[in-house]
């Protein structure tokens, strides 16, 4: 099953261009289910439908038109409480324990409930869901950035914390767990725990399968630009496939500058306006395409009207131009690599349009910190490396490669 997330910054248009290529998929003839990571009704409000939440039937797929389905998540999904008892577990065991504080600020940044529940429903779609395509669209960047790092870093938690409250329960009588302020770890809260692991590790193969992939939607303004290719960065950080970059609302004589920009009955004020905005327009295109070259890039045509409704949305799938490709079509992931080198191993991660500076690595114990411009992720580092150190790290041809070599004490050399 194929799975397509769209992100970008706010408003730049992700529910419609999302909501444009499932109708467009759709009458393709390609099972689709098309969702939103929030509780708003915005998919339902571009696809000119009410998706109602009744209250039996916590998340009802409605289908549009044949071979077109819609889920709105409902607002009150019993995921939600469950997440909230569980989050609340968590900081309190993680304070109790004394957990360091690089961890403890992890746990701080966790998404909300209706981030869990998406993803939940995600996993749920796409295990017993009868589509071959699943559109998902997102909340702007930061809140997906939250979300697509999460299933990872909760993972990390709860594999550290259940052999720890094991021994809890093995080392110390209930009263003293109790004396120490943590919370009762019974076993029926152990099983929680592990429930939840098992969903974030299967959520995580899911977003890290070569059927998954992020299409960046954008639209050709300087600022826009500059926020993109921080997320395009932060994307690869989280082991994501970005496939497509999405220029929508661009102006029809930006697109094409040998046109002429075209007459205005409203005065030369008018005209000046135009012009202008054609002209930031072609430099952001250009900007772009030199930006995010060599992925394909897609561009959506600013249209007359909002395009709401499905045969609205088609018509703005259709207009669309450039390099459009085959929505079925996969990209190889390319994931962090370890191979042996020089009596030692290299680590590699493709991480695009970053520089040197901008990254920064800690080793902790067994894992890997490195972070990004905000963004950190947790690399759990394959059992032949934990016996090394770093040796010495440098960003080349947009990835990052980072020298490990056996420690001695760990490993002695034989002569
Ligand atoms: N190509 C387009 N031509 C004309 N109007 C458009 C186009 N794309 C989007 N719009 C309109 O722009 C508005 C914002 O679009 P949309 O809701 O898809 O953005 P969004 O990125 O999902 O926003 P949010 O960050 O709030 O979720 C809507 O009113 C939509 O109809
Ligand atoms: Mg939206």
């Amino acid at each position: 099953m194929r799975v397509i997330l769209f992100t970008g910054k706010g408003g730049v248009g992700k529910t419609t261009t999302a909501a444009a290529t499932a109708v467009q998929a759709a009458r393709a003839g390609i099972k689709t289910l098309v969702m939103s990571t929030d509780a708003a009704h915005s998919i339902g409000d571009a696809l000119g439908v009410v998706l109602v939440t009744a209250s039996d039937d916590p998340d009802p797929v409605v289908e549009v038109e044949p071979g077109l389905f819609a889920l709105q998540l409902s607002a009150a999904h019993s995921v939600r409480r469950s997440w909230r008892s569980v989050q609340d577990y968590l900081l309190t065991v993680f304070k109790g324990l004394g957990i360091d504080p690089v961890v403890a600020d992890e746990l701080t940044e966790l998404p909300g409930a209706d981030e869990i529940v998406a993803l939940l429903e995600l996993r749920t779609q796409v295990e017993s869901g009868p589509w071959d395509l699943v559109v998902v669209d997102c909340a702007p960047t930061a809140e997906t950035l939250r979300l697509l790092a999460l299933p990872e870093a909760l993972a990390w938690h709860l594999e550290r914390l259940i052999p720890a409250q094991r021994g809890l329960l093995r080392a110390l009588r209930p009263a003293a767990v109790a004396a120490a302020g943590l919370p009762l770890p019974g076993v029926q809260a152990l099983e929680t725990l592990r429930r939840w692991l098992e969903s974030m590790l299967e959520i995580q193969s899911i977003l890290a399968a070569g059927t998954t992939s992020v299409r960046l939607v954008l639209t050709p303004e300087r600022v826009v630009i500059a926020e993109s290719r921080r997320t395009l960065t932060s994307l690869r950080l989280y082991g994501l496939a970005v496939d497509q970059v999405v220029v929508n609302r661009v102006f029809p004589a930006a697109e094409a500058p040998e046109a002429n920009a075209p007459e205005s009955n409203q005065g030369l004020t008018h005209t000046s306006w135009l012009v202008g905005w054609n002209i930031a327009q072609q430099r952001g295109l250009s900007e772009v395409r030199h930006s995010f070259d060599p992925l394909p890039i897609v561009i959506a045509p600013y249209l007359a009207g909002e395009p709401v409704g499905t045969d609205a949305l088609a018509a703005l799938a259709g207009a669309c131009t450039g390099e459009v490709g085959d929505v079925l079509m996969t990209t190889p992931t390319q994931g962090m690599t370890v191979r042996p080198e020089d009596g030692g191993y290299l680590l590699t991660l493709p991480l695009p349009l970053v520089t040197a500076a901008e990254v920064d690595l800690k080793r902790r114990d067994d894992d890997l910190l490195v972070s990004v411009a905000g963004h950190r992720r947790v690399l759990s580092l394959p059992s032949v490396l934990r016996r090394c150190v770093v040796a010495g790290a440098v960003v080349r041809n947009a990835t990052l490669r980072v020298r490990f070599v056996p420690d001695e004490k760990l490993w002695p050399v034989d002569d």
